[in-house]
């Protein structure tokens, strides 16, 4: 890669940011787009957040990444929010015009893209369950409920959380009809099209195994988990042994990076190239 004067310079804030594999992504298409720009790893913690921001605008950074622990915190100190990322609670891109920074999400989009991209999965009018409530779930319920499904449930541990969010949700979407419930989904499975993972449940080094049963789910359903480390979690591991059509997190990681990455540049890289180095960095020691 070659640096010169002229280089605009993107990245991501993040603590712990080491484990990222964004970089290898964003810096292999910029080369191989011949676009004179680098991503570069910003290791923030919480108190230098507010001063991290500033100094985007002071060394005209084009953009930044904003990952754990820093989604929602961060929100507080950008010029302007995308209405989606204002109404999920979080961002993870921000895009630096002229010294005025604007938040945008692009995991709500990027999971959409992937999920019908990939799986060719239409929303409208099917009934999906969501396990978890918290930033995460909340980008993806939020990007699910613009296709009209019939029903979502949001299943999660703490019962409460998916009680708030499903009236939050259902409040504003008419169309769809919000369900919350704990862990224990089985009166929810029979009829299901799409389950989702939206937990750290089946990370690595993570403890636990399966998040909920999927025992009961139609042969014809997709589980799918947006957890890519390991790229087969338990989840998709239990889902292949049912038969079932399987999703998995790498997809989402993805298209969320293809967005930020239009956005920073104004033009859209290769999903296949970003998906073929994302595996090679996982597969690199
Ligand atoms: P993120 O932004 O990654 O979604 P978060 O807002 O802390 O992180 O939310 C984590 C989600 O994973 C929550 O739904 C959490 O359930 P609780 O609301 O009950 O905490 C869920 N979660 C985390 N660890 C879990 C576990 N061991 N079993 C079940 N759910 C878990």
């Amino acid at each position: 890669m070659k640096i010169t004067g002229r280089t605009k310079v993107v990245g991501i804030f993040g603590d712990p940011v080491e484990h990222s594999i964004s970089p290898y992504v964003h810096n292999a298409s910029f080369e191989a787009m011949g676009l004179d720009y680098v991503y570069v790893p910003f290791r923030v913690k919480r108190e230098m957040l507010s001063h991290c921001v500033v100094a985007i605008r002071a060394l005209h950074i084009r953009g930044m990444n904003v990952t754990i622990p820093h989604k929602e915190t961060i929100m507080a100190f950008l010029d302007e929010l995308d209405e989606e990322a204002e109404e999920i609670g979080a961002i993870n891109t921000i895009v630096n015009t002229e010294g005025r920074l604007k938040g945008y999400n692009t995991d709500s989009l990027g999971y959409l893209n992937s999920l019908t991209e990939e799986m060719g999965f239409e929303p409208s009018g099917k009934n999906i369950i969501v396990i978890g409530a918290g930033g995460a779930g909340r980008a993806v319920v939020y990007g699910l409920v613009k296709r009209r499904p019939r029903n979502i449930t949001i299943a999660n541990r703490t019962c409460e959380r998916a009680v708030a969010l499903a009236e939050e949700v259902g409040g504003k979407y008419r169309s769809t009809r919000l369900v919350a419930t704990g862990l224990d989904i089985k009166e929810h499975v029979r009829d299901c099209h799409l389950l989702v993972n939206t937990t750290s449940v089946g990370m690595q080094g993570a403890k636990g195994g399966l998040v909920v049963s999927i025992d009961g789910l139609p042969r014809d359903a997709i589980v799918s988990d947006i957890v890519y480390r390991p790229l087969d979690t338990p989840l998709i591991k239990e889902a292949e042994r049912l038969g079932l059509r399987v999703h998995r997190g790498l997809g989402m990681l993805v298209h969320q990076a293809a967005l930020s990455f239009e956005l920073w540049t104004g033009k859209k890289p290769s999903i296949d190239a970003m998906r073929f180095t994302a595996v090679q960095s996982m597969e690199a020691p």
